[in-house]
Parts: structure tokens; sequence; C-alpha cells
């Protein structure tokens, strides 16, 4: 990444209120290290980066921005429409899943929610500020950080169910059965089930995960979905929710601004959902670049956990080996601060082989 009007040499340049919590945050170590360049394993984005077509789209867009973007996404949920085969109407665009999460919170407004724990600290931080409490299934190494079947009975007195499926950041999938489970309870308690399926493209057999099929069986089923990771384009801003709970999708687009999909975000993931070809390229990439580097991580003592996303979650004896791999120009997410981990836990991106060689590589200067 480029910086050009800001000297990383100068005082740190923060908000007084804001702490940055996520993985990606390039721009801090850059004022860490005094490094202008960094190698970034913190942040789960496809390693192919941005295909041609959307950067042309792109470019489209930005001569296009002289008008306001179309508040109703049409384009764009039709093309999605086709792509995900389900009608436009339960289809909502927002930018970035993380708007979504947002307005879910302030659409229902729950009184109780049930989370994972570690997960994505987003659904929390948006929950407790719609003034909802958050219970959470704890997850335990023990079990490899797999939900165990007791989060069917959990979910029995919340009024949504937020799940992140493939999890953040462990990886792991929910068995599908237990998933099936948790759906039957929230059509019976009456409760939102949320799943993120945010990294769910990276899988080859993201058609026996997701929950896209019950779509039509439960109206209180919402699937969270984003161009972010898969297409490479964090900075566009660009996500969409699935559920055929048109009041529900109606009232979270109410629940925030209008016009939060900019025009070349608009056009981007119209170009974006035609790359089949870039798709099927990056799943191939991911599913032999993370055996290659799971193997090459446990060589060097590394514990890596079963997981199934376009990153790997493990744990190391030195805490300090984010900051160790920070001085070598290499940045991996410490996970210390997702609820229910502690120090020595990290997550690392599955890139290209290169990248992934640099990794390595500088892992065993620090191990
Ligand atoms: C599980 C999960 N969901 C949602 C998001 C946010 O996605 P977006 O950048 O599309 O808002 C992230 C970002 O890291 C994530 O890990």
């Amino acid at each position: 990444m480029q910086v050009t009007s800001w000297d990383s040499h100068k005082e740190p340049f923060m908000y007084p209120h804001k702490e940055i919590v996520h993985g990606g945050d390039v721009l801090s170590a850059m004022e860490k290290t005094g490094r202008s360049a960094l190698l970034d394993f913190s942040a789960n984005v496809n390693p192919l980066g941005l295909p041609e077509s959307v950067r042309h789209a792109v470019i489209q867009g930005l001569e296009q921005s002289t008008s306001y973007p179309d508040p109703l996404c049409r384009s764009l949920r039709c093309a999605l429409s086709q792509y995900e085969g389900v009608p436009h109407p339960y289809i909502l665009c927002a930018g970035g899943a993380n708007d979504l999460i947002f307005r879910l919170a302030y659409a229902l407004r729950p009184k109780l929610a049930l989370l994972l724990a570690p997960t994505f600290a987003e659904y929390e931080l948006a929950l407790t500020q719609a003034n909802c409490r958050c219970i959470h299934h704890m997850l335990r190494e023990e079990d490899a950080f797999l939900p165990r079947p007791s989060l069917v009975q959990e979910a029995e007195n919340c009024d949504l169910v937020l799940l992140c499926n493939p999890n953040n950041p462990t990886g792991a999938l929910i068995d599908p059965a237990l998933m099936e489970q948790v759906l039957d309870t929230c059509i019976r308690t009456g409760a939102v089930l949320a799943v993120d399926e945010c990294f769910l493209d990276f899988l080859p057999n993201e058609e026996e995960h997701t929950l896209k099929k019950k779509l039509e069986h439960y109206n209180k089923l919402i699937i969270l979905r984003a161009f972010t990771k898969i297409f490479a384009i964090p900075g566009l801003r660009l996500g969409y929710a699935l559920s055929s709970g048109t009041e529900l999708l109606r009232k979270m687009d109410q629940a925030g601004p209008s016009w939060n999909v900019s025009v070349p975000a608009q056009l981007a993931g119209v170009a974006a959902i035609k790359e089949t070809a870039y798709l099927q390229k990056t799943r191939c990439l991911i599913a032999t670049e993370r055996a290659w580097l799971q193997e090459a991580l446990s060589a060097l003592g590394l514990k890596v956990y079963p997981g199934a996303a376009n990153y790997l979650f493990l744990r190391c004896q030195d805490r300090s080996l984010s900051e160790k791999l920070m001085e070598q120009g290499v940045l991996i997410r410490d996970c210390s601060n997702y609820r229910g981990l502690e120090p020595g836990y990290f997550r690392v991106a599955v890139r290209n082989r290169m990248e992934n060689t640099a990794l390595v590589r500088a892992m065993k200067e620090c191990l």
C-alpha cells in the first residue's frame, strides 16, 4: 500500500475513541515499524487480487459518479438474483457485510442474541449498541473450536441467533446436521437465524454448507454475504443479504442511510459475478495453498486447527509471534482480543505460493 498524503514518521494518527481491533490495519503497522511496505496475512482477501473486469467496471463507475447511485441497486440485484438463484425481492445490497450486521441489529433490536465465541467482533459490537444482551456458545480448544450440540439448547430463549460459517477466526464449519437443528429450533421459537457466509465462497463444496436452500422454508432466516474477500475489494464496500423475509429486509434498508452502495461498487458487483473462471481458479488455489501452508506451519511446531476457509487458525507457544513477524515486515492477526481467546492464538491468510513461502521463512526466523 502506498501512503502519499500522510507521513508515517510523525505522531500516530488516531481517533481518541477508536481502537482498531481487526486485521488489515497496515497503516498502524507502518507507524509502528517505520516500514513503507508490509506483507499482509492479517486480512483474508483473495490473493488473486482484483479481476480485470472489476477494475474496468470501477473506472466506468467513477465516470458515472456525478450521479447518485441507484438506491434500489436494480442492475446488481437482478444480476445477483441469477447468480444466487433467488428472486430479487429476497436481496438487499449494502456497503459491505458489516453494514448489514449493524442494519440487522438496529432493524430487529433483539433483546437476547446467541453468538459463538470466539467470532467476528462486530456482531457483539452492533448488537450491544442496539441494547441487545449477547450470550455466547464458548468454543473450546479440546473440541478443536467446533460448536457442540448444546448450541441447540442455548438457542432456545433467544430472539436472534447469529452464526458465522465458516467461523472467523477459527475457520471451522458448522456441521450441517447441527445447523439444521438450530434452524428447527429457531422455526419453533420464532427467532431470527442469521448466518454470515462471507467466507463460504472460497470452498469448493459451498453448496453443501450454505443455508440458501432453506430461505423459502423460513422467512426469519437471513444469510449475509459479501464481495469483499472473494473478489478482493475490501476498499469498495459491497455486501448483500438474502432472505425471503422481505419485511425484515425493508426494515434493514431503512435502518441506515440511503445511497450506501456507491456507483463504482454496484458496477463492480455486476462485473464480478460474471467472473466464473476467476472463482474456480480461486477455489483451486486456496485448496492447494491451504494444504501446503498448513503442512509447512505444522512442520515448524505450530498447532494448526482444522478448518475450511481461506485462512488458518493456529496456536504458538511464543505469544509475541505477531510482533516479531511485524518487525520482519509480515503482518498476521494476533487473536488475543477475541472473546474466548487468550494470547498465543493467531490467524494467517492463505495467499499465493511465493507469499506463503515468505511467511514460512519469516516464521522460521522468529521461532
Ligand atoms: C466473518 C466476517 N463477516 C463480515 C466481515 C465484514 O465484511 P465487510 O468488509 O464486507 O463489511 C468480516 C470482515 O473481516 C468478517 O470476517
